[in-house]
């Protein structure tokens, strides 16, 4: 991730927040992935894609694309960092403080969440959609339920 040692730490997750947004990381498609989703926030229309791709039981690759307002593209850019080379059992274990800590954004008003869980409800889903080809004894399904109940 970018550096950004010289400001307060109000300013720094600011900074960040439209950095990332102006300049997403991990931003695109990715051609043959294993695993894709989509998801969206009705009430503002925002959308987002994720596609992910697996070796050896990590992530090689992630990435997604689509429209979200500043806080929803700056927390998909570091999401997908956080995700990237990790194996499937600790991507499956994040949880919405981990990327809301990274952004400061622990106090994110109610109505305002959706925008920064977006990602990681699309990635669980994902995961979800993933394991369940390989864990047919049913044990992939509470990544659904903790992707429904995320917000
Ligand atoms: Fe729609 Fe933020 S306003 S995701």
């Amino acid at each position: 991730m970018r550096g950004y040692s010289k400001l307060s730490s109000n300013n720094i997750y600011h900074e960040m927040i439209i950095d990332y947004s102006r300049n997403p990381l991990n931003f695109g498609e990715i051609e043959g992935c294993d695993v894709t989703h989509h998801d969206s926030n009705p009430l503002c229309g925002d959308s987002l894609d994720m596609d992910l791709k697996f070796e050896d039981g990590r992530v090689s690759d992630v990435k997604f694309r689509g429209k979200g307002c500043a806080i929803c593209i700056a927390c998909s850019s570091v999401l997908t960092e956080i995700v990237k080379g990790k194996s499937v059992e600790d991507v499956r274990s994040i949880q919405k403080g981990d990327i809301l800590s990274e952004l400061g954004l622990e106090h994110l008003q109610a109505v305002r969440i959706k925008c920064a869980l977006l990602s990681l409800k699309i990635l669980k889903f994902a995961l979800y959609k993933h394991l369940a080809k390989t864990h047919t004894d049913g044990s992939a399904e509470s990544l659904k339920e903790e992707a429904s109940g995320l917000y």
